[in-house]
């Protein structure tokens, strides 16, 4: 499919998590086969205003391209000025956030409560789309909240706008994260739209991959919380789709060394404190469906450098394979 000038290759994109999928986690996925990826969210004001933190999260590798920068915001002319100085940062696309549900993005007006207002969302589009010569998407909701249902409206605002793609989670901003999931409003959109439709929410396997795919009719999907502790589901979808074949879960000891390579990368982009502090929330999704699970989250959630994460690592790929399970 294709994202304005931008051609992208592959089955499945990783969505934007902010305070998750950090440089290190996006570059993992894409090793893994994400054909796309989306930076976290930052402040278009943060941006303008020259702080650092806003501007760390600007930098993408070369490594794990194309990848999108994602604005949030609520003025079109502070969008568009953070959107020009963003552009140092060579993104290949330039995401608009539109969907995101927390009280302090919202009560500023920005994220999913921008879905209030379709003719301000198409605004916010317009201006940037007339200052960077990248392409321009926004990531939407459902609506924002079940009396306010309005994905398809907002998404012919956004295309009207001069949007390239429109990424629809099926969830209001009430909902938050809660299920249930509703892909029909993904098909309504796609149906109302010109545009590619990236369909979202509660991707978690192969099958859930392909089900979104045809339930919806989209151009491309994007996985989120499926893929924490778990990158090689990129792999997975991507080897159904290319050979129609049913990649197994890697055994333990694959999935310690991705772990450690995951927090290497950290480490070497923030520092071993701050990412073994942000490693222990990844290191207890990793250890989804081993056994003593719990356990090991426990011990996950003291580990302190990156000596503890190895020696750690080794420990569970032994006391798997006491427990009979495949190193
Ligand atoms: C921890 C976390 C952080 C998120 N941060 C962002 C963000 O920065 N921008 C955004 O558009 N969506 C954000 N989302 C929403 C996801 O991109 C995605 O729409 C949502 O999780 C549903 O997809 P999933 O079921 O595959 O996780 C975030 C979600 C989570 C769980």
């Amino acid at each position: 499919m294709n994202i304005g000038s931008l051609e992208v290759t592959g089955k499945a994109a990783l969505a934007p998590m902010a305070g998750v999928a950090d440089a290190a986690f996006r570059r993992v996925c894409v090793d893994f086969g994400a054909c796309f990826v989306t930076g976290e969210m930052v402040s278009a004001k943060g941006i303008i205003y020259g702080d650092r933190k806003s501007r760390e999260l600007l930098t993408l590798d070369d490594e794990e391209r194309p990848a999108a920068i994602q604005l949030f915001g609520d003025d079109p002319d502070v969008m568009a000025r953070a959107a020009v100085q963003a552009m140092a940062y060579a993104p290949d696309v330039i995401d608009i956030n539109m969907g995101c549900p927390a009280p302090k993005i919202v009560g500023n007006r920005a994220g999913s409560a921008l879905m209030r207002s379709p003719e301000l969302c198409r605004r916010i589009v317009e201006a940037i789309v007339k200052e960077v010569d990248v392409p321009v998407t926004a990531k939407i909701r459902k609506g924002y909240d079940r009396e306010h249902v309005n994905a398809v409206e907002v998404a012919q605002a956004v295309e009207a706008g001069g949007a390239a793609a429109v990424t629809v989670h099926g969830r209001t901003r009430d909902q938050m994260y809660a299920p249930p999931v509703d892909w029909t409003i993904i098909r309504e959109v796609k149906r109302a739209v010109s545009i590619p439709v990236i369909g979202n929410g509660d991707v978690t396997d192969v099958r859930s991959a392909a089900a979104l795919y045809e339930q919806t009719g989209c151009d491309l999907i994007a996985v989120g919380r499926g893929a924490l502790g778990a990158p090689w589901l990129f792999s997975q979808i991507a080897a159904y789709w290319g050979e129609g074949r049913i990649l197994q879960d890697p055994p333990v000891s694959k999935r310690m060394q991705v772990l450690c390579r995951q927090v290497r990368l950290a480490v070497e982009e923030k520092g071993e404190k701050i990412a073994l502090l942000q490693a222990r929330k990844h290191a207890a999704w990793y250890m989804k469906g081993l056994r003593d699970a719990a356990a090991l989250r426990a011990r996950a959630c003291r580990l302190e450098t990156m000596a503890e994460l190895e020696e750690f690592c080794f420990q569970v790929i032994l006391s798997q394979e006491k427990a009979g399970e495949e190193p």
